[in-house]
């Protein structure tokens, strides 16, 4: 973020000029490493193209060097992408962004700040409990990541698949069972009835779809706990042990889904608090809305419960570490662990563009936890419930290896157009769309790698 206390000390010069030598690299590593793969080279080829090591542009994506403006401006150039955000990131002001400051010393900050403050995964202010939550600047490391996707069906996949080779689940399910059937679906692709509703536009904004999780009557609630009890065995099985288990919950169902987790074999180790306005909730009787003027008949919900759990390990925590590379979580940095309060926003409309799927979480909360998944940031991430590819380009953001699946062949296709783009993504920032050499997650069950 620009910070426009800098702005007294600029001087007049058509370059960009260092803003913080002491800035902490690591985002731009990040940032950097994401559009790589976006445009589809190897570090090997853009290290050849500014004729410089291999290991000098591994250094950048790990975010332990700092490059010179003009080897930003080579690398941007490399990747085909405008230098801007990485010119910025890097510490340098980019010379228009510069003079637009000093025309507008007053408008623009103000424009900045009622632009983005809380309108991302980023905010300047936090105060009550979001000031002591999880740290949203997650130091991501800049491994090469590989993803696979497979269309199908979870439960048939994870039967077949090898036992103990899965690390961590990161997943959000079907709730409703209704919801994802055929004809719900049908309905909401007409955007007419059935258990999706329109919530009410705020403010002249579309909302999404939202699942009606109270149409479910006591035999769907039995048959919701079947279902997952099936689907925690399944997982169980492929997990190897201390492998952890994110599943995103709401909270009128939780305790149905943990208790089948637990009957599974399951360790409950918490749960993940998203702090999050939804529409849902906060409504007064219906038909007597007048007559009960100051009812509410259940709470507007303003959290998502992640629950959190762990297949047993093998051994104390630290041998299954060694041997299995699970049993923790990733800590967020040396002297911060990962927290089980994280302040997130709605999906931003710039990812429900890219990826318009009913219940696409956003790419701010996905990339925190789906780091701390993986404690020594080693392993295979599995979402069974993939949707529109969040916890897949989560993973790759990250730089972690992931599978997802998913059996409506509609949503699939939608994944795999959008993980690159997803994953490119930056905080409050917006790549340049790339060529076509993005997509290269495969519709198949084969690794499909990167290069
Ligand atoms: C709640 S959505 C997941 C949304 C996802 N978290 C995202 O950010 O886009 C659940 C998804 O699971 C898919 N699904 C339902 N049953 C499935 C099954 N048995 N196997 C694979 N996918 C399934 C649905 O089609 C739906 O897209």
């Amino acid at each position: 973020m620009v910070n426009p206390s800098i702005l007294p000390i600029m001087k007049r010069t058509k370059h960009p000029i260092i803003v913080n030598e002491d800035l902490d690299m690591h985002q731009f590593g990040q940032h950097l490493r994401a559009i790589r793969i976006g445009c589809g080279l190897t570090q090997a080829a853009v290290s050849k193209q500014l004729n410089v090591s291999k290991g000098y542009i591994s250094r950048l994506e790990g975010g332990k060097a700092r490059p010179s403006e003009s080897a930003v401006r080579r690398l941007a150039e490399a990747c085909g992408t405008d230098p801007g955000s990485l010119l910025i990131l890097a510490g340098y002001l980019p010379g228009d962004i510069r003079d637009i400051f000093r025309q507008y010393p007053t408008k623009a900050p103000a424009v900045l700040r009622e632009t983005f403050r809380d309108n991302g995964y980023e905010t300047e202010e936090r105060t009550g409990i979001a000031a002591a939550v999880a740290e949203p600047h997650a130091v991501f490391q800049a491994n090469e990541a590989t993803y696979d996707l497979v269309q199908g069906d979870c439960f048939e996949w994870m039967e077949r698949h090898q036992a103990d080779s899965i690390h961590a689940i990161v997943t959000d399910p079907p709730y409703g069972l209704k919801e994802y059937t055929d004809i719900e679906k049908s309905k909401l692709r007409r955007g007419r009835g059935g258990v999706w509703r329109i919530p009410p536009a705020i403010g002249g904004c579309v909302r999404r779809p939202l699942p009606r999780f109270t149409v479910l009557n006591n035999d769907d609630k039995q048959e919701l706990a079947e279902f997952f009890r099936k689907w925690g065995e399944r997982a169980f099985a492929v997990l190897v042990p201390g492998g952890h288990v994110f599943i995103a919950t709401n909270p009128l169902l939780s305790q149905l889904i943990y208790t089948a987790l637990l009957e599974s074999g399951f360790e409950k180790r918490g749960e993940i608090i998203r702090l999050v306005q939804t529409l849902r909730g906060g409504d007064r009787p219906k038909n007597a809305h007048d007559e009960f003027k100051d009812v509410t008949v259940m709470p507007r919900s303003c959290w998502e419960p992640w629950g959190l759990f762990r297949k047993p390990c093998e051994g104390r925590v630290q041998d299954n570490l060694r041997k299995w590379k699970t049993g923790g979580l990733r800590r967020v940095g040396l002297d911060q662990p990962f927290c089980d309060v994280i302040r997130s926003s709605p999906t931003r409309s710039i990812e429900r563009e890219i990826a318009p799927h009913p219940s696409l979480k956003p790419q701010g909360f996905m990339r925190e936890i789906v780091r701390a998944a993986l404690p020594l940031g080693e392993g295979i991430v599995l979402d069974p419930f993939m949707g529109g590819g969040s916890t897949v380009a989560a993973a790759l953001a990250v730089g972690y290896t992931s599978i997802g699946i998913e059996n409506d062949p509609q949503f699939f296709a939608m994944a795999k157009e959008a993980i690159p783009r997803l994953a490119a993504l930056v905080p409050n920032g917006q790549p340049k769309e790339r060529s076509s050499r993005i997509s290269r997650g495969t519709a198949s069950t084969q690794p499909t790698l990167f290069d």
